[in-house]
C-alpha cells in the first residue's frame, strides 16, 4: 500500500528533508513511482486529483456524442460512435482504477464529483448542436486529449503511465474518425460545409481552453513538472496542438475562428509557429465554475446514472460476498 505521508496535527507531513531528496532523486533518475512505494503526501494528493478528474472527464465526456448515436446518419457512422463512447467508458475505468492504487476509492471519487468537488474538463459542457460536433469534437477534442496524453505516457506514476499507452492507442482512432466525418462534410453540399465551419466556430476556442490557464496562472504545472507528472506546459502543448491542428483547417477548406491568428517566424526557437489571439479566461473560468450551458445537465445524467445503477453495484457486492465465504460455487 502507499505509504501516505504522516499528517501530523500541525497539518505538517513529517515527510524529512531526506526522504524528500531522496524522493526527488527517484524522479530525477526516471524512475517509475509504484503505489507501493515510499511518496511524498504532496505527490500522492496530486496525482488523485488529476487521475480522478481525468477519469471524471472520460465518463462525463461520453454524454455529448452519445447524444448522437441514435441519430448518426449511417449505420457506419453510428458503429464507429458507439465504439468510441464505448472505449471512453473504458479509459474512465482504467483511470478511477489507476486512482484507487493511492488509497482513494471510485464511491468517493464519484461522490466527490457529484456534489461539485471534483472537476472534470470544461470542454464538456457545451452542447452538441449538429452532427458536425461530433467529427469536430473527434478531431479537436480528442486531438486535444492526444497532445496532453501522449506525454502522460512517461509520466512518473507507473499506473496512470500505463493506462495512458493504452488509451492514447483508442484516441488515435477517435481522432481520425471524427477527421474523416469533418472531411466528408466538407466535400458535400455547401450546407454540410457550412455546418462544419459552424462547428469549428463554436468548438475551436473551448478546445484551447482544455489545456488549462496560461503557464502564469496555472497552480499546478511547477511543482507537478518537478515531479514529471506533467511533462510539458499548458502553453507548451496548447501551442503543439494549434500548430499541428491550423494546417488540418486549411485543408478541409475551413477557416480557424481566430482573426488575431498569425504565423510567427520567432515562434518555436525560430522553427515558427501560429500566435493566436486572446483566449476568453472569463468563459473558461465560468464554465469550470460550474455556470457552462450543460454542467447542471452532465451532473444530473451522472447522478441519475449512479442511482440507477445502485442495484447493480449491491447485488455484485452480495454476490462476490457469498463467494467469498464459499456460499456459492465459483462457476
Ligand atoms: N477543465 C476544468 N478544469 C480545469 C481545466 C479544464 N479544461 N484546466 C485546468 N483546470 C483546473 C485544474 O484542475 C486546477 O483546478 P484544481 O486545483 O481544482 O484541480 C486549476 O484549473 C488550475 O489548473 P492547472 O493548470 O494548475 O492544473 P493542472 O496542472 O492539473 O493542469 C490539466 C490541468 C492540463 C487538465 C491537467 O490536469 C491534465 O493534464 N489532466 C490530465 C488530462 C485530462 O484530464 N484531460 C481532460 C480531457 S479528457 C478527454 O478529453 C477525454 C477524451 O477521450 C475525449
Amino acid at each position: 500500500m502507499y505509504s501516505q505521508g504522516l499528517i501530523g496535527a500541525d497539518g505538517r507531513t513529517g515527510e524529512t528533508e531526506t526522504f524528500l531528496a531522496a524522493f526527488q532523486a527517484r524522479i530525477d533518475a526516471e524512475e517509475k513511482i509504484e503505489p507501493k512505494d515510499a511518496m511524498p503526501e504532496g505527490y500522492r494528493r496530486t496525482l488523485v486529483r488529476q487521475i480522478g478528474q481525468h477519469a471524471h472527464s472520460e465518463i462525463v465526456g461520453m454524454l455529448p456524442e452519445g447524444n448522437w448515436v441514435t441519430r448518426a446518419p449511417s449505420l457506419r457512422r453510428k458503429a464507429a460512435l458507439l465504439a468510441k463512447v464505448q472505449d471512453e467508458g473504458g479509459h474512465g475505468l482504467y483511470l478511477y482504477s489507476a486512482a484507487e492504487t493511492l488509497g482513494v476509492t471510485r464511491d468517493g471519487m464519484t461522490e466527490e464529483l457529484l456534489a461539485g468537488k471534483a472537476k472534470y474538463s470544461s470542454i464538456f459542457n457545451y452542447p452538441t448542436l449538429t452532427w458536425a460536433d461530433i467529427g469536430t469534437i473527434g478531431w479537436l477534442v480528442d486531438g486535444a486529449a492526444i497532445m496532453n496524453q501522449i506525454p502522460l505516457c512517461r509520466c512518473s506514476f507507473g499506473p496512470y503511465a500505463r493506462a495512458m499507452i493504452r488509451i492514447c492507442k483508442e484516441e488515435s482512432f477517435h481522432q481520425r474518425q471524427g477527421y474523416e466525418i469533418m472531411l466528408t462534410l466538407c466535400r458535400g453540399t455547401r450546407a454540410q460545409k457550412a455546418m462544419a465551419q459552424d462547428a469549428l466556430d463554436r468548438w475551436w476556442w473551448p478546445s484551447l481552453m482544455m489545456f488549462g490557464p496560461h503557464d502564469a496562472e496555472s497552480s499546478h504545472t511547477e511543482q507537478s513538472m518537478a515531479w514529471k507528472i506533467k511533462r510539458f506546459s499548458n502553453d507548451e502543448l496548447r501551442q503543439k496542438f494549434i500548430d499541428a491542428t491550423v494546417p488540418q483547417a486549411e485543408y478541409l477548406g475551413l477557416k480557424v475562428p481566430d482573426p488575431a491568428m498569425r504565423w510567427d517566424e520567432a515562434l518555436n526557437g525560430g522553427k515558427g509557429g501560429y500566435r493566436h489571439g486572446p483566449i476568453d479566461w472569463d468563459e473558461f473560468w465560468r464554465v469550470v465554475k460550474g455556470e457552462g450551458v450543460m454542467n447542471r445537465d452532465r451532473i444530473a445524467a451522472r447522478k441519475k446514472a449512479w442511482d440507477d445503477g445502485a442495484w447493480v453495484r449491491e447485488a455484485a457486492l452480495a454476490h462476490a460476498a457469498k463467494r467469498a465465504t464459499g456460499k456459492v460455487a465459483a462457476e
